[in-house]
């Protein structure tokens, strides 16, 4: 198995009345017109559940299930994953300088940011050719 080098580009700042993604300098020339997109997505560390346990773990019981059930780790969303890599797809408000301002994200003050790339009109699915386990069936109206 391999290993690879990441770089932390920036982070997650949530304030009181806004919520921004702060590249650092080294990293800002790589911001050029990215205030020409409407979302992006931000993939960033999920820092805390960076330990051996939380890494080692293979099953998952995906939140607020009426009827839990426990897949596979790749099948869910858990942030205790061999990688713990988060990525969420975000509203771009607005660029200042080096904080891209977006409306909202899952991941808490401080959380490491490992990239951000802009979302595409490709990347979009029609809601009917999507499949879901039947425990998810739900979110498809979301
Ligand atoms: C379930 S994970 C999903 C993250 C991302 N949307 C994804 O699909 O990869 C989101 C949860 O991770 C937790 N979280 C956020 N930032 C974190 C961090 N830096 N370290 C550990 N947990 C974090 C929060 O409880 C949040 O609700």
């Amino acid at each position: 198995m391999s290993s690879f080098g990441i770089h932390q580009i920036g982070a997650v700042r949530i304030e009181k009345e806004a919520c921004y993604i702060e590249i650092y300098q080294t990293y800002t020339p790589g911001l050029r017109h990215i205030e020409n997109f409407s979302h992006v997505y931000v993939l960033w560390w999920i820092s805390m559940r960076d330990n051996p346990k939380d890494r080692s773990n293979m099953l998952a019981t995906p939140p607020r299930l009426t009827k839990p059930v426990e897949t596979g780790v790749f099948s869910s969303r858990s942030p205790a994953r061999p990688n713990p890599i988060g990525l969420t797809k975000v509203k771009l408000l607005k660029v200042e300088n080096n904080r891209l301002y977006i409306d909202r994200i899952d991941a808490i003050d401080g959380t490491p940011v490992l990239d951000v790339k802009p979302y595409l009109p490709g990347d979009s699915i029609p809601v009917d050719e999507i499949k879901l386990p039947e425990w998810f069936e739900h979110l498809k109206n979301k």
